[in-house]
C-alpha cells in the first residue's frame, strides 16, 4: 500500500512487435473518413429535435430551452470546443498508444484515481451513449415500419422512463394504458433492445470495424444527408427563421449542451495515431478536418431542418424524417429514415466494440475483476465484457428516457475531455523531455481553453444530469475503494493473468 492514490503508470515504450509494427498508412483524408464514420449518428438525426425545440414536462416545467433556428450557432460553438479537446487527445494518443483511450492516457498523466474516474466516465460515453443511439435507432426504425403499414403499439416503442417523463400526453398515457404484468405497466422499447442484441451477437462472432465497411457507411451517411439538404432546401420558408434565437443565448447554450452528442466519437480516431503517416502533420489535419467537415454538415442540416418547419415541430423521435413528412415528402422521408437506421447501426457497432476494450484495459490493470480481462483464445475478443456490455446496454435501451440518456452521456464525456486537456498540461510540466510524436501548438491557451470550454458546455445541462452524474461518480468511487484500491497491479505489484494481449502482434 506504499504507492499513492495518484500513482502514475509509467508510459511503456512502444513495443516493436505491436505498436511500432503497425503499418503507418493513414493519411489526413483517411482520418477524416474515420471520424465521419464514428461521429455522424443519433446526435444529428435525433437529438437535434430537442436541441432546437427545448423540452418541457407535462406539468409545464421547462427542462431546457431550445436554440430554435440559432441551433446553427450551437453547432459552430461546439465545433470550436471539440477542436480544442481534439488537439489534446491527439498529443496523448500519439504518446501513449494503448488500448483504453482517455483512461490509459490519464493513468500515465494524472494518476490512478483520476484514471479510474475517467474510465468510469467513459462508461457513460460508450455504454450509456449507446443506449441513446439505440433509442434513436428505434425512432427511425419505427417510422420506417409504419411506412410499410406496420404500426407497432406505443407501449412497445417507448421506454418506461421516456413515457413517464413525456410532455406529449399521448405518450404519457402509455404508463396507464399499457398492458400490465404483476401490476407493473409494460412500456418497453423493443426495437432498441433488439438492435443492441443483434449488434452484440455480431461482435461475439468476431465482427469488427474495417476501413472498407467504414467507407461504405460514410457514403450512406453523406448521401442521405445530402438528399435531405437538396430536397429540403426547396421547402425552406424564411418565415421559420424568425425569431432566429427565441430563447437568446440561454437557448443556444442549452441546445449545444444536448446536441454535443453529435460530436462524440472524434476522440476515437485519435487512437489511430500509430497508424498515421507523419502524425505531426496529418493527425491535427485529420482530426480538425473531420471536425470541420462534420460541423459544416451539421450547420447545413440544422439550417435546412429549422427552415422547413417551425422549430417547435422538430420535437420528435425522428426530427429529420418528420420535417420531410410535414413537407409532404413521404418517399424522401422513407429513404432518409432507411439511411439513418444504417448510419446509427454503424455508430452502435463502434461504441459497442470500444466499451469492452476499455473494461479490458481497466481489468488488466487490476481495477476491475480479472474475469473482465479474459480473452477468447481463438477469436481474441474480450468475450465476457462484450456480452456484459450487450446485456447492460440492451436492458437500458428497453426502459430508458432518451433525453436523460443524452444528458448523462454528454456530461460524462465532457468530464473526460476536461481531464484529458488538463492531462496534457500535467505531462508537459512533469515530463517536458519525453518524445511527443505530435505536440499541441500553443499548448497553454489551447489546453486551458479546452478545460474552460468543456466545463462551460457542461453548465448548459439540466440539474437532473448533474445529480445523476454525481451519483454515478459516488458509486464509482465506492467501487474503487472496495475493489480497485486493493487489487491495482500498480499498487500491489501483482500482475493480472489475463491471457493474450488484445493488441495486434
Ligand atoms: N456522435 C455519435 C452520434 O451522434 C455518438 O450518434
Amino acid at each position: 500500500m506504499g504507492v499513492s492514490l495518484f500513482a502514475r503508470k509509467p508510459i511503456a515504450a512502444p513495443d516493436p512487435g505491436a505498436a511500432g509494427g503497425l503499418k503507418r498508412d493513414l493519411g489526413a483524408g483517411d482520418l477524416v473518413m474515420l471520424s465521419i464514420g464514428a461521429v455522424i449518428g443519433a446526435g444529428i438525426f435525433a437529438s437535434l429535435g430537442t436541441a432546437a425545440a427545448g423540452e418541457t414536462l407535462a406539468d409545464g416545467t421547462v427542462v431546457r430551452y431550445g436554440a430554435g433556428p440559432a441551433l446553427v450557432v450551437s453547432f459552430v460553438l461546439l465545433g470550436l470546443v471539440c477542436g480544442l479537446a481534439a488537439l489534446c487527445y491527439a498529443e496523448l494518443a500519439a504518446m501513449i498508444p494503448q488500448a483504453g483511450s482517455a483512461y490509459a492516457y490519464s493513468y500515465a498523466t494524472l494518476g490512478e484515481v483520476v484514471a479510474w474516474i475517467i474510465g468510469w466516465a467513459l462508461i457513460l460515453e460508450y455504454a450509456v451513449g449507446n443506449v441513446a443511439v439505440a433509442i434513436a435507432w428505434s425512432g427511425y426504425f419505427t417510422s420506417l415500419l409504419s411506412g410499410f403499414g406496420v404500426h407497432l403499439p406505443g407501449w412497445l416503442t417507448h421506454g418506461y422512463f421516456q413515457a413517464l417523463k413525456a410532455g406529449d400526453p399521448a405518450v404519457r398515457a402509455l404508463v396507464d394504458t399499457a398492458p400490465r404484468v404483476a401490476g407493473i405497466p409494460v412500456v418497453v422499447n423493443l426495437p432498441a433492445f433488439g438492435i443492441v442484441a443483434a449488434i452484440t451477437w455480431l461482435l461475439m462472432l468476431g465482427v469488427s470495424e474495417s476501413k472498407r465497411a467504414n467507407n461504405a457507411m460514410v457514403v450512406v451517411k453523406l448521401a442521405v444527408l445530402a438528399l435531405f439538404v437538396i430536397v429540403g432546401v426547396q421547402h425552406v420558408d424564411p418565415a421559420n427563421y424568425k425569431p432566429f434565437a427565441p430563447n437568446g443565448f440561454r437557448g443556444i447554450h442549452q441546445g449545444a449542451a444536448i446536441v454535443f452528442f453529435a460530436y462524440i466519437g472524434f476522440d476515437a480516431i485519435s487512437t489511430a495515431a500509430e497508424e498515421t503517416k507523419d502524425p505531426q502533420r496529418n493527425l491535427p489535419r485529420g482530426i480538425l478536418g473531420g471536425l470541420a467537415v462534420c460541423t459544416l454538415i451539421y450547420v447545413v442540416v440544422g439550417a435546412v431542418a429549422t427552415g422547413m418547419v417551425p422549430y417547435t415541430d422538430l420535437k420528435s423521435a425522428d426530427p429529420i424524417a418528420r420535417a420531410l413528412t410535414l413537407a409532404g415528402l413521404d418517399t424522401v422521408s422513407w429513404i432518409v429514415s432507411a439511411g439513418a437506421v444504417v448510419s446509427m447501426s454503424a455508430v452502435l457497432l463502434v461504441f459497442q466494440y470500444g466499451q469492452p476494450r476499455i473494461f479490458y484495459a481497466m481489468a488488466r490493470d487490476g481495477l476491475l475483476p480479472r474475469f473482465a480481462a479474459r480473452i477468447h483464445p481463438v477469436r481474441r475478443i474480450p468475450t465476457v465484457t462484450t456480452l456484459l456490455t450487450g446485456v447492460l446496454v440492451a436492458l437500458g435501451a428497453l426502459v430508458a428516457d432518451d433525453t436523460a440518456t443524452y444528458d448523462l452521456t454528454n456530461i460524462g464525456t465532457l468530464a473526460a475531455f476536461t481531464l484529458v486537456c488538463a492531462g496534457v498540461l500535467a505531462l508537459r510540466v512533469r515530463e517536458p523531455q519525453r518524445e511527443r510524436p505530435f505536440r499541441v501548438p500553443f499548448v497553454w491557451p489551447v489546453a486551458l481553453g479546452g478545460v474552460a470550454a468543456c466545463l462551460f458546455v457542461m453548465q448548459g445541462l439540466p440539474t437532473s444530469a448533474w445529480v445523476a452524474f454525481g451519483a454515478w461518480l459516488a458509486i464509482g468511487l465506492a467501487v474503487y475503494a472496495a475493489y480497485g484500491w486493493r487489487h491495482s497491479v500498480l499498487r500491489t505489484g501483482r500482475p493480472v493473468e489475463a491471457g493474450p494481449d488484445l493488441e495486434p502482434h
